[in-house]
């Protein structure tokens, strides 16, 4: 009866202590997705790119005509100064066109990052250096002329999870 009594007590204790674990493991864990810094001069909140007349939308799946758009955009002027949104390691050259037209030369330049446990990329930027390593709000670079090839397009960067998954829960 005794030996019963305790096991119960024992049980009880248990049970009681996961759920308090298992409660406390929730919250926290969502706390911790890591957001971006802001990336651009100009956009300290990092707007997104809405909806433009000719140019189409600025959200990750939106309607492109080879296939949905892999990244999302964020509002950044031309020649605004780009900068790092985590300690970030920079891992080369990343170009958005693979058979650019003379226009698009001109912004086919970009750079592939690693930091806040992402890898990610960022078109459109002119980086000081394609390699080594930065701290959270130093500055990359500077944004493309964007004008001059999308002549009323939001101009921005786009930015692309190395796996092309959704970067728009960072943000
Ligand atoms: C970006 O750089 C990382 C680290 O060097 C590399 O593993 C990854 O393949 C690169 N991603 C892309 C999409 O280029």
């Amino acid at each position: 009866m005794k030996v019963a009594i305790v096991l119960a007590v024992l049980v009880t204790t248990v049970l009681s202590t996961d759920q308090l674990f298992g409660h406390q493991e929730g919250p926290s864990h969502e706390r911790s997705l890591v957001k971006f810094g802001p990336l651009c001069s100009g956009n300290p909140t990092n707007q997104k790119r809405g909806c433009d007349k000719n140019w189409g939308c600025g959200d990750y799946g939106a309607k492109r005509t080879h296939g949905p758009h892999k990244g999302l955009d964020i509002q950044c002027n031309d020649g605004a100064t780009v900068y790092a949104p985590f300690d970030v390691k920079l891992n080369g050259k990343a170009a958005p066109y693979r058979s650019p037209t003379a226009l698009q030369k001109l912004i086919n330049d970009g750079v592939n990052l690693s930091g806040g446990g992402l890898c990610f990329k960022l078109f459109y930027v002119k980086p000081d250096k394609y390699r080594g390593s930065l701290r959270k709000g130093d500055r990359i670079g500077t944004l493309h002329p964007m004008q001059r090839v999308y002549p009323g397009m939001t101009s921005h960067t786009h930015v692309q999870m190395c796996d092309r998954s959704d970067p728009t829960k960072y943000f």
